[in-house]
């Protein structure tokens, strides 16, 4: 095992510095002389003009990967886009419009919820895709199309590397739907291309830095309660750090969209309670900011993740993690990496079984 370890402590902390391989192979099977080509998948062009909605469906952090596309697809091919929870999906009794695309992600292939979910998709005669890692998995198998991301088998629990192919996978769709649909102009699709191209290299430029984030998190293996905050993309990537903390370090860790704060969850905040926001999307940089100074009024300890250049912030938060400029609509495939470190390096220093946490499966196969 030490030898498959490759020199790591532990699979987790291997698999997170695996990503940028992951990132660059998955982006690397769809993307040629920098067009993306989707013929692996077997979606056709007729079929990406015809679909009116898409619904993503997935359990844990695959459905925290579909909560971060939603927005990017939104944007950029303006479809709108229902992100469901697959033990949900499977069981609410709703209408689905037949043009409609069910894309379902699983690291496995093989998570019963999802598997359900995606076979009641195609009882109801509607188009699903797959994003999956396992190759001739069952969810590979039963769907009509199939997109698999190259992470390379994960071993640890806390999902990481797969995490990221996925994320990367959803935005190689989104960013073709939109000129097959021809919602974005074709200097924007080069542009995001060569955006897109860039992840592996600055998720690099993160691990080398990681030290800091090991100080940080020590200081706060004792925690009772964390929070996590952001808005839009921020907050779907704090949802994935919010994940990552409570299942391998059993802290008590919630994330909110940070204007939820005030509806209820803020009477939690005592003081010394860690918030961390995430703040890459520069239009809700203010926004979150405030609500994150509520809670720094009240007593909390603030942690800020933003981009390089954002420096002012500083001054409002006690300790600030950066990550590289991209665009903003890719940024979440950078911001969550400090917070797979957080929560690897809170697990170390209680000296949990980081790889196999209590009580978790690596694939849920029952439901
Ligand atoms: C995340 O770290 C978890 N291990 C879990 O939430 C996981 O993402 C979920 O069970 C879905 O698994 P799948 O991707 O294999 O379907």
């Amino acid at each position: 095992e030490a030898a498959e370890k490759a020199g790591f402590e532990h699979f987790m902390m291997k698999e997170i510095h695996e990503q940028p391989k992951a990132v660059q192979d998955t982006l690397g099977s769809v993307i040629k002389n920098n067009c993306i080509d989707l013929s692996s998948v077997e979606i056709t062009e007729e079929e990406i003009r015809k679909f009116e909605q898409i619904y993503i469906v997935a359990c844990g952090s695959a459905w925290h990967v579909g909560m971060a596309a939603q927005y990017v697809i939104e944007d950029l091919v303006d479809v709108p886009v229902r992100v469901e929870l697959a033990s949900e999906f499977r069981y609410r009794k709703m209408p689905i419009n037949k043009n409609s695309l069910v894309i379902v992600i699983s690291q496995s292939g093989e998570t019963a919820d999802t598997l359900a979910a995606l076979r009641l998709a195609k009882e109801k005669d509607i188009t699903t895709l797959a994003i999956v890692n396992v190759v001739g998995s069952s969810i590979a198998r039963e769907a009509d199309k199939v997109f698999y991301t190259l992470a390379g088998p994960e071993i640890s629990v806390a999902t990481t590397k797969a995490y990221s192919a996925q994320l990367v996978a959803m935005y190689c769709l989104a960013v073709q739907f939109a000129r097959i649909r021809n919602t974005i102009t074709e200097e924007q699709y080069s542009n995001y291309i060569t955006e897109l191209l860039t992840i592996p290299d600055k998720i690099q430029k993160i691990l080398q830095d990681k030290e800091r984030l090991q100080w940080f998190a020590a200081k706060y293996a004792n925690a009772h309660d964390v929070f996590f905050v952001g808005r839009g993309i921020d907050y779907a990537i704090s949802l994935e750090g919010s994940l990552k903390l409570k299942e391998i370090s059993y802290i008590h860790s919630e994330a909110y969209a940070a204007g939820e704060l005030k509806h209820g969850t803020i009477s939690l905040i005592e003081p010394g309670t860690l918030v961390i926001g995430v703040l890459t999307q520069s239009d809700l940089y203010e926004k979150t900011i405030s609500n994150m100074l509520e809670c720094k009024s009240r007593g909390a300890y603030l942690m800020g993740l933003t981009t390089y250049g954002k420096y002012e912030i500083e001054d409002q938060v006690n300790f600030a993690v950066y990550v590289p400029k991209i665009d903003e609509h890719f940024v979440g495939s950078l911001a969550v990496v400090p917070l797979q470190l957080m929560g690897y390096y809170v697990s170390v220093a209680k000296g949990l079984d980081v790889d196999k946490p209590r009580n978790l499966a690596k694939s849920v196969t029952v439901e």
